[in-house]
């Protein structure tokens, strides 16, 4: 009898601490890196190296000066952005194509998205600019995985690089160095609007305007703030912002959003089939929960200026617990995603179905206002009743 005791209450502890190391060891959020400072801006990491969780996404906060530039460059990774403040002018090079460059200035809730290895350079103007891009690979470091221009060209012997570029190696010498990730150049000029017409151009590329809504069928932009209807509103909850390749078709493997959460507002149980979840904090504070297919429950606080991660699958909520609302840049490495909810999952199994695996009697089923239900629900007024059933 005692050795029994023993026994229980050995296995009680094990299991006490296989849950705790299972929190512990597994989180929802996480801190981005520290700031690195360059001339002309600023840039904070968020990968595996401080957030293994989020093993297939990763992200960065870059901040540019007025005319800091982000050294033209690319990775493999697709990228997905958004901008929080201030204008950013992003210039993209689309290989393959009849109109190479692509131009835009990107305000507050703008995004863009990048195919892989695409070549592009962004631009502070005069106000400056701060957003949050996000690459579909988990340890991508954005300053050591990136092959910028100088660096390239540095290294390229003289000789190869005059004939590359029909000219005199007189005319191809370079400082030995590269230049900054984020350099500050003599680029006030360009700040202010006219931009000289590209060497191979005969005009200046036609910047478009912050507001404007048109987007072609090759755009790299999305003006999530004018051009994108919530796709999700509810009276006190908030809404959501998405943008999938409905609206682009320009083959990233993203899609994504801007989601505001109201005070007390619930987003939905869901899950998603094909994509992991990977959130960036803008402001206010948010109440994480999931749990994952092998059934670990996870909860955390996805905070301003945090990244979080929901691997593909686990169902999950958000859920905002303070008097301000809340908002939060979510991403999907999926340019087609899909979701299914709580309410459309067991809305559309029999009732007898739920009744036995939940074991709760059908009638009490039938008082879930489950065709009320809302993918972002807002506070009950009064407190919800306690299910005592079954
Ligand atoms: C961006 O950098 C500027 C200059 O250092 C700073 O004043 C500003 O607070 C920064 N913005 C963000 C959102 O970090
Ligand atoms: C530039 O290209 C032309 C045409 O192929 C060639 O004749 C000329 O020698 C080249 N000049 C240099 C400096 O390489
Ligand atoms: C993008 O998705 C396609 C189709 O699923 C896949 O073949 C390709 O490898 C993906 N590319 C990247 C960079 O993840
Ligand atoms: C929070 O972020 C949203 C979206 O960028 C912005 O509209 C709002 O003004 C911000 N709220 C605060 C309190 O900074
Ligand atoms: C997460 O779960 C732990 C253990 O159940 C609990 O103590 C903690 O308050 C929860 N945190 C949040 C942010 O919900």
């Amino acid at each position: 009898m005692k050795h029994r005791t023993a026994l229980v209450v050995g296995l009680l502890c094990v299991s006490l601490a296989l849950q705790r190391a299972g929190v512990a060891g597994q989180r929802l959020t996480a801190e981005f890196e520290e700031v690195q400072h360059f001339p002309g801006g600023s840039i904070q990491t968020s990968n595996t190296n401080t957030f293994p969780e989020s093993s297939t996404i990763s992200g960065s906060l870059v901040n540019l000066t007025a005319g800091g530039l982000r050294e033209p460059h690319w990775h493999t990774p697709s990228e997905w952005a958004f901008v929080l403040s201030g204008t950013c002018r992003v210039t993209l090079v689309v290989a393959g194509s009849d109109h190479p460059a692509e131009s835009w200035d990107f305000i507050q809730g703008d995004a863009w998205a990048f195919p892989s290895n695409a070549g592009h350079t962004i631009l502070g103007l005069q106000d400056g600019c701060v957003y949050v891009a996000a690459y579909n690979s988990g340890s991508f470091d954005e300053i050591s995985d990136s092959l910028g221009l100088s660096a390239w060209l540095t290294t390229v012997p003289a000789a190869r690089l005059a004939q590359a570029l029909n000219t005199s190696v007189a005319n191809t010498a370079l400082p030995n160095q590269g230049s900054s990730p984020i350099l500050q150049g003599d680029l006030e000029a360009l700040t202010a609007g006219q931009i000289n017409a590209p060497l191979l151009a005969t005009e200046a590329s036609a910047f478009g305007q912050a507001d404007q809504l048109q987007i072609t069928a090759n755009s790299h932009r999305f003006p999530v703030t004018y051009g994108v209807k919530p796709t999700i509103t509810a009276t006190g909850a908030g809404y959501i912002r998405q943008v999938d390749s409905t609206y682009f078709t320009s083959g990233v493997n993203f899609s994504g959003g801007i989601v505001r959460q109201d005070p007390g507002s619930l987003r939905q149980l869901h899950w998603h089939l094909e994509a992991d979840e990977w959130q960036f904090g803008i402001n206010g504070t948010l109440e994480v929960y999931a749990v994952t297919n092998q059934g670990q429950v996870l909860n955390g606080t996805l905070r301003e200026g945090q990244a979080g991660f929901i691997p593909r699958g686990a169902g999950h909520y958000l859920y905002n617990p303070t008097s301000e609302p809340a908002y939060f840049a979510v991403v999907f490495n999926n340019a087609k995603f899909s979701t299914t909810s709580l309410p459309g999952f067991i809305g559309n199994l029999p009732l007898e179905y739920l009744a036995a695996t939940l074991d709760v009697p059908a009638n009490t089923l039938k008082s879930w206002n489950i065709a009320k239900a809302q993918e972002l629900a807002a506070p009950q007024s009064t407190p919800s009743a306690v299910n005592t059933a079954g």
